[in-house]
């Protein structure tokens, strides 16, 4: 059967379809052998052999699911052109080529899955799911009600109006506080750019929890597999079968 060569790429959980979409820009995909750059092609994954960076895509790898807690200092992208640590040095010994759901920026911490399992990844990331992700933010100063009932209201972003927000002040103390923030929407840097646009400058910021899987037993820069139950119902939630 053909089928378009993004979702090819992303059914094999090599990317999302944006990502895939990326690859194939990027001259990185070919179709037996020949670079195709054209986003529309379609081709019979079982009558054709599609690879990635000259790797084929093996369309029957064993589902890996991972529950990263991310440190400080690494890039949550599968691969870095200027050769900065990434989210998959910390994971070495998995030999299935997993990539990141979702992305946390460099310096934030926290809670990060990373999957070959390219439809539940698309699920989880997709807008109409609504995920919930928990991140603590610690600015500096105060956050006073005003900035507090905006958050929770929606703020206006340069990418439009952000969704209301759950939020509530954890502690004050010594010029700074904390704050546990619970979004569903997933926009580049959208936790740092919810807060300063209400006037507060994020100095640390953690994601807690993402889908209601917590960072609980798991130390900075460890991970664990997710366990079949917690698979499964990850897979409902995203409407998928177990
Ligand atoms: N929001 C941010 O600002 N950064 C992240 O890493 C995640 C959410």
């Amino acid at each position: 059967m053909e089928e378009r060569l993004q979702k090819i790429i992303s059914q094999a959980g090599i990317a999302s379809r944006r990502a895939a979409e990326k690859l194939i820009i990027a001259q990185r995909v070919t179709v037996d052998g020949t670079v195709v750059t054209e986003l529309g092609t379609k081709v019979d994954a079982a009558r054709h052999v599609v690879a990635v960076d000259g790797k084929p895509i093996a369309a029957s790898e064993k589902h890996v699911y991972l529950l990263l807690h991310k440190p400080k200092g690494c890039l949550s992208t599968a691969k870095d052109d200027r050769g900065r640590r990434t989210v998959l040095d910390l994971v070495p010994d998995v030999s299935e080529r997993i990539y990141p759901v979702g992305r946390l920026d460099y310096n934030t911490t926290g809670l990060l899955l990373l999957t070959n399992d390219g439809a539940l990844m698309n699920g989880l990331l997709h807008p109409k799911r609504e995920v919930e992700k928990t991140y603590v933010a610690t600015v500096k100063g105060v956050i006073d009600e005003a900035a507090l009932t905006q958050l929770r209201t929606g703020v206006l972003l340069d990418d439009g109006m952000t969704a209301p927000a759950r939020v509530r002040v954890l502690a004050q103390a010594d010029g700074f506080s904390q704050a546990e923030v619970i979004i569903h929407e997933g926009r580049n840097r959208q936790v740092r750019r919810m807060f300063a646009a209400v006037g507060c400058d994020v100095c640390e910021l953690a994601r807690t929890q993402f889908a209601r899987l917590t960072l609980d037993g798991v130390k900075r820069g460890a991970y664990r597999s997710l366990t079949t139950r917690e698979v499964e119902r990850l897979r409902a939630m995203t409407g998928l079968e177990k």
